[in-house]
């Protein structure tokens, strides 16, 4: 009797044991990286993805953004923020990708970014001559010189915080170019609005940024809680979603 008492007691013992140690593990919070692919690192905590490393915005980055947002506003059950998040990371990334992919381009054709001139004449033939199979290539060459483009995920209850990093200098004309699409995102809260008069200005492109912060107030979000942070040698574009008023948000204004 006192036999088979202390055995299961030495079980018990042992079953409490690892029920602790998983738990000190959750608590330690166990970071894992993983190589998804040849252009694609993940750092994962407890099966959530902090932050996503690329060089181009392929398929596979497109369905791990995707999944990131999912199991984000899953846990946090805001499933209707899914497709405009996804929107907009996406967005974010192909521009990093973009800025990054542009240096590459530029020193291979001997043009000087920082200087106005040479930004100009360069932007036209990068325009003129960039496709679709370019993309690819360049995101091979951006891995090879280290130029990336990070999405940092983060949350709790109170709230979303997502920065999307590309590590090259800003040109000048492109941090105005920057001002006057936040601007122009400012002024529209209706989105078809906001196309027709784009169409009527013939200009194409360039309309991201801008579609990003009608989107925000689309949602009922205010768009001051998007930025770009211009760094030395990193452009950071960030957002925030606030889920509750104990949100704290980085906006130092
Ligand atoms: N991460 C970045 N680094 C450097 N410049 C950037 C970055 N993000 C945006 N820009 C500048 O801001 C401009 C406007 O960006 P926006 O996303 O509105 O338009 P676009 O990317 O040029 O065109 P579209 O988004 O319609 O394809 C870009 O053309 C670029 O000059
Ligand atoms: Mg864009």
């Amino acid at each position: 009797m006192e036999k088979k008492y202390k055995r299961s007691k030495k079980r018990f013992f042992f079953q409490d044991l690892n029920e602790l140690l998983k738990e000190l593990k959750r608590k330690m919070g166990k970071v894992e990286t993983k190589e998804i692919s040849d252009h694609i690192k993940l750092t994962i905590e407890n099966g959530k993805i902090l932050s996503l490393k690329t060089h181009k915005v392929s398929k596979g980055v497109e369905e791990n953004i995707q999944k990131a947002i999912e199991l984000i506003l899953d846990r946090l059950t805001h499933p209707t923020l899914v497709p405009t998040l996804y929107t907009i990371i996406k967005e974010l990334a192909i521009n990093a990708c973009k800025a990054n992919q542009k240096r590459i381009f530029f020193e291979e054709r001997g043009f000087d970014i920082s200087n106005p001139d040479d930004y100009t004449k360069g932007l036209k033939e990068y325009k003129a001559s960039f496709s679709e199979a370019m993309s690819d290539e360049f995101g091979n060459k951006a891995k090879k010189k280290g130029y990336y483009c990070l999405i940092n995920f983060n949350y709790n209850e109170d709230g979303i915080t997502v920065e999307v990093v590309n590590n090259t200098p800003i040109a000048k004309q492109e941090e105005k170019s920057i001002r006057e699409k936040l601007e122009k995102g400012m002024a529209y809260d209706d989105i078809a609005q906001f196309y027709m008069d784009s169409a009527d200005n013939a200009e194409g492109a360039g309309l991201g940024l801008a579609l990003i912060l009608i989107m925000l107030k689309g949602e009922g979000i205010d768009p001051n809680f998007f930025r770009i942070i211009i760094g030395d040698e990193t452009t950071t574009a960030r957002l925030e979603i606030p889920l509750s008023l104990d949100f704290k948000s980085k906006r130092t204004n």
